[in-house]
């Protein structure tokens, strides 16, 4: 075929012109423009076969549990199934042989916020009702029975020991990590009783958040007007990392707000999500726009790689807050609306013309960042303003449409490869020898920086 010169630069124009086409009070166009970044998300960032579930080395496995979480609210979000069995691929990749979210290949730099972030996921899923298949099934690998083993082995972590209780950010005290009790570590164990708690109606997950929250206020993790460090350091937690970040202000708000539906609007927990939300609204929402800024690094360009999904998960809680806390949704929604209006209109990048930016504050320009979490958060952000024009984003519970089973004594295998190794045989990884690169390659980076300065020390820790 011979494409004539005007075809051409027709076709380049078309390139150039190639944005994605917002309305916010029309499902359909939420749908498509939902489509679209999803497209560019799993093309260029997701591939659930490979170790680490993202294609790159660059990119570590507590993103491949974001991930799947992100396409999970999608199905939710558009009934697109296009993705499922991927997900599903992905998390039997992630439950491992051993069934409790740590495989072997993750095992050395695996923290408790890895396994976390894969553990809300499997709330998420098991709220929304995501389907099982047989296999998953058979093998032990439910959504709530892997959330609830998290959960078991976790609680068996809490350490009296040091700072008056707390998990720490590492598993393995070989790593520097070890000394350091992070609020995304000790937010997402919170979050998961919570949300346990509400689902199941088990008491003794609403004992364990009641215990992480009261602890997380009173070393003032979760200081007295509510602003959220980073994480204290061990012996006495009376140091912190006083950095900013959004996916820690989001997920205390998940478990507040959870907790306040468990308990059926007790007064204690809504005083708790309002001075939360307030927090959030004054520390990440630009005045002049509106727009979620992540602003550790995101004017400063010195986001790492981890850094730009925070803001997608603070949008998933928010949303899931205005869900639980229908009182909220009255602030969230039209806040979430107008972000989502900011970020479609920085989805003009390359390759392709729809990639999205970080910099939601800027108006209708990308701003050069071609990267996975930007992908996730502009896709959080468009797919979570559905539930504003359809009937759809609800979270279900165990006596109200939840069916994944429960198994409140679950534990894994315990390390040992559990026993029906022909389900998990497709799953798992085809002849993979796992290598050191492998290994320090798989959480949440670390970089622990100490300034001494005249007297004591100052901690920065970059996540
Ligand atoms: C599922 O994952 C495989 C392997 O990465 C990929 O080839 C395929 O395109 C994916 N499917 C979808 C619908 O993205
Ligand atoms: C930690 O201490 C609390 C109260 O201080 C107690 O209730 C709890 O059982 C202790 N947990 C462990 C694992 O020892
Ligand atoms: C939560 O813990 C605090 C402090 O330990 C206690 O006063 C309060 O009664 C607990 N609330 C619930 C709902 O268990
Ligand atoms: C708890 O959540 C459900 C489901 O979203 C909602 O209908 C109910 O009103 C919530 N309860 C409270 C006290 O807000
Ligand atoms: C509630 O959860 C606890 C902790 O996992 C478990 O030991 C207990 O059996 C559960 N109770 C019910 C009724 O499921
Ligand atoms: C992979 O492992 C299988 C079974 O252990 C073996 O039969 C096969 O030869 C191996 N393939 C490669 C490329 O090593």
């Amino acid at each position: 075929m011979k494409f004539s010169k005007s075809l051409l630069s027709g076709a380049l124009l078309a390139q150039v012109a190639s944005a994605i086409n917002l309305d916010t009070n029309s499902y359909d166009s939420i749908k498509s423009a939902a489509k679209l970044v999803a497209a560019d998300l799993a093309n260029g960032f997701w591939d659930p076969y490979s170790v680490n579930g993202v294609p790159f080395p660059t990119y570590y496995w507590w993103l491949h549990g974001g991930i799947l979480g992100t396409f999970v609210n999608y199905w939710a979000m558009t009934g697109d199934d296009t993705y499922n069995s991927n997900v599903t691929v992905g998390w039997l990749r992630g439950v491992s042989p051993s069934l409790d979210l740590q495989p072997d290949e993750q095992s050395f730099s695996e923290g408790n916020d890895d396994q976390g972030i894969w553990s809300i996921m499997s709330m998420e899923a098991t709220e929304r009702v995501f389907p099982e298949t047989d296999a998953q099934k058979t093998m032990g690998a439910g959504f709530l029975e892997i959330t609830q083993t998290v959960q078991n082995l976790q609680a068996r972590r809490w350490d009296n020991a040091t700072c008056g209780g707390g998990l720490r950010w590492q598993i393995n005290s070989a790593n520097s990590g070890y000394l350091y009790k992070n609020t995304i570590s000790n937010g997402l164990f919170f979050q998961m009783n919570a949300r346990l708690a509400r689902y199941t109606g088990n008491a003794t997950y609403a004992n364990w958040a009641n215990t992480t929250y009261q602890w997380m206020r009173s070393t003032k993790i979760i200081g007295d007007d509510f602003y959220i460090n980073d994480g204290a350091f061990v012996p006495d937690c009376t140091k912190f990392s006083t950095q900013r970040w959004t996916y820690n202000y989001g997920t205390v708000l998940a478990g507040v707000a959870a907790m306040y539906n468990f308990t059926d609007g007790d007064a204690y927990w809504k005083q708790q999500i309002d001075s939360v939300l307030q927090a959030t609204f004054a520390t990440f929402f630009d005045s002049a726009t509106g727009a979620i800024k992540e602003i550790q690094c995101q004017d400063s360009n010195t986001c790492n790689n981890d850094q730009p999904s925070f803001k997608g998960y603070l949008v998933r809680w928010m949303s899931y807050t205005a869900q639980v806390a229908p009182y909220t949704y009255a602030q969230i929604m039209p806040k979430l609306i107008a972000n989502a209006q900011l970020a479609a209109a920085t989805c003009t990048g390359q390759p392709g013309g729809n990639v999205c930016g970080l910099k939601w504050n800027i108006g209708a320009q990308w701003d050069g960042k071609y990267g996975l979490g930007e992908e996730l958060s502009a896709m959080e952000i468009i797919q979570h303003i559905a539930p504003s024009v359809a009937p759809v984003g609800y979270v279900f519970s165990a006596n109200n449409g939840g069916i994944s089973k429960s198994n409140p004594g679950a534990m894994g295998t315990q390390a040992g490869i559990h026993d029906r190794n022909s389900d998990y045989l497709p799953y798992r990884l085809p002849n993979y020898t796992i290598t050191l690169a492998d290994r320090v390659g798989a959480a949440i980076i670390t970089i622990v920086i100490i300034v001494v300065l005249g007297v004591g020390a100052r901690f920065t820790m970059i996540h």
